[in-house]
């Protein structure tokens, strides 16, 4: 994820007017659920931030996490999701993940993005942004809590984001849904960076 246009809240209202099918970027349930499960418990809260259409609640529902919030804010996405999906024990929530006023401090035992961080970057004032996001994560985490993200961006690129003295992080290095083969360069990769709460 590169361009601008992903950093661009409009992008994302024009793009769900016209894209209401299930898209998954990066990594599948099946990718990530080994890393998933060593730090995220069924009696955890969750917050899925930056949902976007991904199947990961549902498949981590059928898996037995049953306490997810869905959040973003494309309210375009959040109205067809609440609508589409009411009664199937799912939530979702219209809400900026750099401001999310309305959740209490210590409320979550989990945090999870895939693609929200990366896409926080590609706006303005992308650093500022970046931090105003981690904040309120780091603010909305209970104290033993993990902030999990998903992301196409290597250590060198991510880390000094998240190091510091608000996160203990741990990097995982995955390989692309479509490529089997362990010989392949860092295009051929994603990452998975585990922060716990200090
Ligand atoms: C790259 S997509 C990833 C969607 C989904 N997580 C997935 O993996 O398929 C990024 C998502 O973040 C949402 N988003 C962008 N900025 C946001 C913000 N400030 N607060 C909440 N969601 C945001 C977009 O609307 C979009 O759905």
């Amino acid at each position: 994820m590169a361009s601008s246009q992903y950093g661009r809240p409009e992008y994302w209202e024009e793009r769900y007017l016209h894209k209401k099918e299930s898209f998954e970027w990066y990594q599948h349930w099946g990718g990530i659920k080994d890393i998933i499960t060593q730090y995220v418990l069924p009696s955890h809260r969750i917050l899925h931030a930056g949902c976007g259409t991904s199947s990961l609640p549902f498949e981590m529902k059928a898996e037995g996490y049953t306490n997810i919030v869905n959040m973003d804010n494309s309210k375009v996405l959040i109205d067809y999701m609440q609508e589409t999906y009411q009664g199937q024990g799912m939530k979702w929530d219209l809400k900026d993940v750099r401001k999310m006023d309305n959740y209490p401090n210590l409320s979550f035992g989990a945090v999870i993005e895939k693609g929200l961080l990366d896409s926080i970057l590609c706006g303005d004032r992308s650093r500022i942004m970046a931090k105003r996001m981690l904040d309120e994560i780091h603010r909305v985490l209970a104290d033993n809590g993990v902030y999990i993200s998903v992301t196409h961006a290597a250590p060198e690129l991510r880390k000094h984001y998240f190091e510091g003295a608000k996160w203990a992080v741990r990097d995982y290095k995955i390989f692309k849904p479509q490529i089997s083969s362990p010989q392949v360069s860092d295009e051929g990769v994603h990452y998975v960076y585990v922060c716990s709460k200090r």
